[in-house]
């Protein structure tokens, strides 16, 4: 039995890294998958990998700090498939790497627009439509930084992940009565694109690896596996948690 049959699943964020890794596992755990993000060329090649492996997908282009695109991508979803079950809010940036005191306020609201202010936009219309879909779950992408550690040159990032798991909790509250699950992934280094720019020479993806228990890096697989598990009912008695999938970090010393 597959873990997401019958659903449709929106993942935000899905041109590559963990987004991408998520709607292509979705997908073949028999999701009908909407893949958002502005790379265009990025989402046809994964509904093609997608459609490849005998799954279905639907793509919507568009800017997730717009609140007509957070509109429009739960209305594709619902015309397409009929119907909006799962949410997976993951779009982010990181960001310059500047101490707080040189961070400009136009870069500071980028970032918690991007991060966090898109999660309660994509909030607004998955809501309303879950509620009409009898129920479903929202999995709010949040990180260890700003949470388990704090890095240097990360304020305006750490921030709005922090942010994450304050509004899953509250949407958590909001939402439970209609059976809607909120909760917050919050995974730890992880292989991809926005991995290799935070971390981009040898010494400092040594570094990264050096602060999480298990020494190494996470791969977007992983942690799309931790996305599943949010957004099935294998889940089905977790809401408003914030769920580590950082190998170790806050538990490491050494
Ligand atoms: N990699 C890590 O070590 C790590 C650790 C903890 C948490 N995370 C979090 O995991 C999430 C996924 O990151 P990733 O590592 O997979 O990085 P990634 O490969 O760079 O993916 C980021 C995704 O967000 C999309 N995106 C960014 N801004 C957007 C916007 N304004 N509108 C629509 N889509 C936008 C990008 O697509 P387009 O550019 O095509 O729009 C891309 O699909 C992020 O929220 C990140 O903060 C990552």
């Amino acid at each position: 039995m597959k873990l997401l049959s019958g659903k449709t699943a929106l993942v935000a964020g899905a041109s590559t890294g963990i987004g991408r890794a998520t709607a292509k596992l979705f997908a073949s755990q028999g999701a009908n998958v909407v893949v958002v993000a502005r790379r265009e060329p990025e989402l046809l090649s994964l509904v093609d990998e997608i459609t490849a492996l005998g799954g279905r997908a639907g793509v919507y282009v568009g800017d997730v700090v717009e609140e007509n695109a957070a509109r429009e991508m739960v209305e594709y979803a619902v015309s397409s498939f009929g119907g909006l079950n799962v949410a997976v809010n993951n779009a982010g940036m990181l960001g310059s790497s500047l101490p707080a005191e040189e961070v400009s306020l136009n870069e500071w609201l980028q970032v918690l627009n991007t991060n966090l202010t898109s999660a309660f936009l994509g909030a607004k219309y998955q809501v309303p439509a879950m509620r009409k879909s009898g129920g479903g779950s929202i999995v709010n992408v949040s990180s260890f930084v700003g949470y388990t550690v704090a890095l240097p040159g990360m304020s305006a990032y750490s921030a709005s992940k922090a942010g994450m798991v304050g509004l899953s909790k509250a949407l958590a509250v909001e939402c439970a009565a209609d059976g809607i699950r909120v909760n917050a992934l919050l995974p730890g280094g992880t292989d991809t694109p926005m991995g290799r720019e935070a971390s981009s020479t040898p010494e400092a993806i040594e570094f990264t690896k050096s602060i999480h228990a298990m020494k190494r890096l996470a791969q977007p697989e992983e942690v799309a596996n931790s996305a599943l598990y949010l957004a099935s009912e294998l889940s089905s008695f977790s809401t408003g948690t914030a769920l580590l999938v950082e190998g170790g970090v806050s538990i490491s010393k050494t």
